[in-house]
């Protein structure tokens, strides 16, 4: 049975003790609602990742999460991490490719195939993140921009190394808008990546592989896009930023 997960990317937000106190709020009040195959991820800025993946250290279930790895093992890269670097601090998850960094950094999906790799190589989880922008959904291109960031992506993996990869669908409109992609949409593109997985792998690999939604996700909608057939969790922003929303987004697992 494949992985549920919440995960809440905080991205530039939180200094180092309002991040603390947000992190400390969440487990507490997500310790008795995860449970079975359900996870719970916190993507936070670097300056806190060491210090949340000691508060979670004992919290089977809530992990934490990097935005973003260098491809590069170490070296001359001038305030860049490596994966390795978030390995030693207990970091377990990474977010790659979200749109932001497609779009303000240049990331695209030639880099972010190595990037995957370091992020594996390490022993870490990416969420690998695919989603059109408006012009592409607009204009009917979006299923072959979906399919061409799976296939440069993370479609070069093993079987073995692509099934500890989780996805995230999150449409560049629905992104901070709190325009949300409705459930038949984003159950539409899920269904099209889950299906893309089985021809490449198999439907073995499909069946297992958790993909998430993002996209002004909320606790008013959550429960309607998680009850769709192949989104198996979140990736979620803003609401991530309060601990009771995100904890509600949480408990709709339940
Ligand atoms: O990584 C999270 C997504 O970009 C969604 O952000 O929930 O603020 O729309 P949002």
């Amino acid at each position: 049975m494949r992985k549920k997960i919440v995960a809440g990317n905080w991205k530039m937000n939180k200094n180092y003790n309002d991040g603390l106190s947000l992190f400390s709020e969440v487990l507490n009040m997500v310790k008795d609602e995860v449970r079975g195959e359900q996870i719970v991820v916190v993507c936070a800025p670097y300056i806190h990742l060491n210090s949340l993946s000691a508060l979670a250290k004992d919290a089977k279930q809530v992990f934490v999460g990097a935005q973003n790895a260098h491809q590069e093992a170490a070296g001359a890269y001038t305030g860049e991490i490596s994966s390795e670097m978030l390995s030693s601090v207990g970091v377990r998850y990474v977010i790659l490719g979200h749109s932001e960094r497609r779009q303000y950094f240049g990331e695209n999906n030639a880099l972010l195939a190595k990037k995957t790799d370091a992020v594996l190589q390490n022993n870490l989880k990416p969420i690998f993140c695919i989603g059109e922008t408006l012009e592409e959904r607009e204009s009917g291109k979006y299923f072959e921009v979906i399919k061409s960031q799976i296939e440069e992506g993370v479609f070069h993996l093993s079987a073995d190394d692509f099934s500890k990869l989780v996805l995230a669908y999150e449409p560049v409109w629905a992104i901070g808008t709190g325009v949300t992609a409705s459930s038949e949409q984003a159950q539409e593109i899920h269904a099209f990546i889950r299906t893309e997985i089985a021809k490449k792998y198999g439907s073995d690999v499909a069946e297992n592989t958790t993909i998430l939604y993002g996209g002004s996700c909320n606790p008013k909608n959550a429960a309607e896009l998680f009850a769709q057939k192949d989104i198996d969790g979140g990736l979620i922003g803003g609401a991530s930023l309060k601990s009771r929303d995100f904890v509600d987004i949480v408990k709709t697992f339940n």
